[in-house]
């Protein structure tokens, strides 16, 4: 078994290239497996540009068992990270059944073959959306979790149970679930980016979007809320010091470090930003203006969310490092890249 392979599914998007490069970066070796459902082929040559390392790239659906196997017959990897699921908030209240079957099926046969072809260390891609509106902040990983307001966040609290019980019942399975706060940025190099298709549901993007144009206007949803400036708080981290999370979890199960066999980490910075803040900081750290109005709440959001991250830093040994202003310097020069804006 090739301890250093690491098998990443959902590695040609956002979060999944970013890992890979990081990985690569600390000596392991990554095979990438992805349907390109809402991906192409830019993030996997944006990996092979910035690591030097012709990546081995296998297009599969995670969904479809036999075509997945081969893939764990091919590559003898004793880790998986998986990032394949889809991840739209709205689409999966109005369309929940293609939540659950995308996200639970392709994470249930990746724990099957785990266990079937006698490989070890899962990490899941969780998210603080498992939190809610969580009644005492920061958020550690005993925080309770809430009954999830859309599928999306259902098939996190579901994965994550999945993962839980299989580790629990099957001695070989190791696993480590990262509950992601806000990821935001690009890589440094501006090779590889978030780049959403139609139009982004998440800020940063439709800021980035509306400076370079695309978009007309931002609309901040709500200055009515009951924190200092009235928009919502959250824990926006870079994807870079995100990526480097993945790399330390893969390490802990890989040297034997981890305590439990299954453990959940927060990934955040543990710093509260508001919207207002995060607008005003992009427009002075890139010089520019922002064309922005205040509009309604958007329903479903939380008021506020941020992690407490000791546990990552001191078990996992990871601290979020990468100051606010970089990230959004890094997201403004990936969109520039994007749209060839000089
Ligand atoms: C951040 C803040 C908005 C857009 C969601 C999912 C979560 C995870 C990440 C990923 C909020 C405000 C946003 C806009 C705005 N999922 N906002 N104008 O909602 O914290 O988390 O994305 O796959 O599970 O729930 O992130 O970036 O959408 O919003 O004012 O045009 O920005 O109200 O306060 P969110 P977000």
């Amino acid at each position: 078994m090739n301890k250093k392979l690491v098998l990443v599914s959902g590695g040609a998007g956002y979060i999944g290239s970013h890992t890979a490069v990081e990985l690569i970066e600390a000596g392991y070796q990554v095979v990438i497996a992805d349907n390109l459902s809402n991906a192409d082929m830019s993030g996997v040559e944006g990996v092979r540009a910035i690591t030097g390392v012709d990546v081995p790239f296998i297009n599969v659906d995670c969904c479809d068992k036999e075509a997945f196997a081969r893939l764990f017959d091919q590559y003898d990897f004793d880790s998986v990270i998986h990032f394949a699921a889809f991840k739209a908030v709205g689409e999966s209240v109005e369309d929940p059944m293609k939540y659950y079957r995308n996200n639970l099926l392709s994470f249930m046969n990746i724990v099957d073959l785990m266990r079937q072809k006698g490989r070890s260390n899962i990490v899941f891609s969780s998210s603080a959306t498992v939190y809610g509106e969580a009644d005492i902040l920061p958020v550690t990983e005993a925080t309770p979790r809430k009954p999830a307001t859309s599928a999306y966040g259902n098939t996190k609290q579901m994965c994550e149970d999945i993962l839980r019980d299989a580790v629990a019942a099957y001695p070989t399975l190791k696993g480590i679930a990262l509950r992601y706060f806000n990821p935001i940025g690009a890589h440094p190099s501006a090779l590889i980016g978030e780049l959403p298709r139609g139009v982004p549901q998440n800020l940063v993007p439709y800021i980035t979007q509306t400076a370079a144009g695309i978009r007309e206007c931002l609309s901040v949803f709500g200055d009515d809320y009951p924190t200092e400036d009235g928009s919502c708080l959250r824990d926006y981290i870079d994807i870079v010091d995100l990526a480097k999370a993945h790399v330390a979890a893969i390490s802990r199960m890989v040297d034997n470090k981890n305590k439990e066999r299954y453990e959940i980490f927060n990934v955040g910075t543990g710093r509260a930003v508001s919207v207002f803040e995060l607008v005003k900081t992009f427009e002075r750290v890139n010089n520019l203006k922002l064309n922005y109005k205040v509009a309604p709440r958007r329903a479903g959001d939380v008021v506020a969310v941020w992690a407490d991250t000791t546990l990552a830093n001191t078990e996992l040994g990871w601290v979020a490092e990468r100051p606010l202003e970089k990230t959004l310097q890094a997201a403004w020069a990936w969109e520039k890249r994007v749209r060839n804006i000089k």
